[in-house]
């Protein structure tokens, strides 16, 4: 079999970036998924806000990335490319749901006309007169569920990547 010899570094603005966001998506995950379990409250209310906070930061980050893609590309991956195609397939797809996942979280708060505040009492208000009513949460449900997935499948590459191939691939995302 042909070994991958992933041969880009990623520099540090990129690392920095990619384990922010990580951090943040599994926190806004998990802060996400519980917080309807808590009784109606403060103690909910706080933790609805945290999950705002947790996404808003995941969007700017998400913003950060693709700014920074374009300022400083990544050096093309080496590899047959089949590997390439689809390395190249699910990191377009991460950085998608890493927008679309917060904003459709949003735009559900702004179809049902109430304000997302976050970082303890900032307000963000609906641009624009929003329609779709419960779509925007049941598109949010679903797109968060399928980021996990993604998530899942992209650490399962990263190890064989690391372990398997032994290309030190996570490695370099970690130390550059
Ligand atoms: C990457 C960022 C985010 C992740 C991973 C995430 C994930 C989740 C998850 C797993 C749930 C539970 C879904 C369920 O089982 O019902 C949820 C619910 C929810 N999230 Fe997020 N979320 C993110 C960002 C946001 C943002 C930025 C907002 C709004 C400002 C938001 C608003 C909501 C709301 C309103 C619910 C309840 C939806 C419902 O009632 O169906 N989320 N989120
Ligand atoms: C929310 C979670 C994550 C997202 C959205 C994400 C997204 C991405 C993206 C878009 C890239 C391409 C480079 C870049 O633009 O920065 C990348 C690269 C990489 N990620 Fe993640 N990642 C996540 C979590 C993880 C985790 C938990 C691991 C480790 C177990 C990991 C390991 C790697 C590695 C090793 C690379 C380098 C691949 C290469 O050299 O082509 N990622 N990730």
């Amino acid at each position: 079999m042909t070994t991958t010899v992933a041969l880009r570094s990623p520099g540090m603005a990129t690392r920095a970036i990619h384990w922010a966001t990580a951090l943040l998506v599994l926190s806004a995950w998990v802060v996400g998924s519980t917080m309807e379990e808590f009784p109606r409250g403060a103690g909910r209310d706080l933790a609805m806000q945290l999950h705002y906070s947790l996404g808003i930061l995941v969007l700017g980050f998400a913003a950060l990335r693709v700014a920074w893609r374009l300022v400083a590309p990544l050096p093309p991956a080496q590899g047959p490319a089949w590997q390439r195609l689809g390395a190249a397939a699910m990191h377009l797809a991460l950085i998608g749901l890493t927008i679309g996942v917060p904003l459709s979280g949003l735009l559900d708060r702004w179809a049902r006309g109430r304000a997302v505040t976050v970082f303890g009492g900032f307000p963000l208000q609906a641009p624009f007169p929003v329609p779709g009513g419960r779509i925007w949460g049941e598109t949010h449900e679903v797109l968060a569920n399928l980021m996990l997935a993604a998530i899942a499948a992209h650490v399962l590459a990263a190890l064989w990547h690391q372990f398997i191939l032994r290309d030190r691939a996570l490695s370099r995302m970690i130390r550059g």
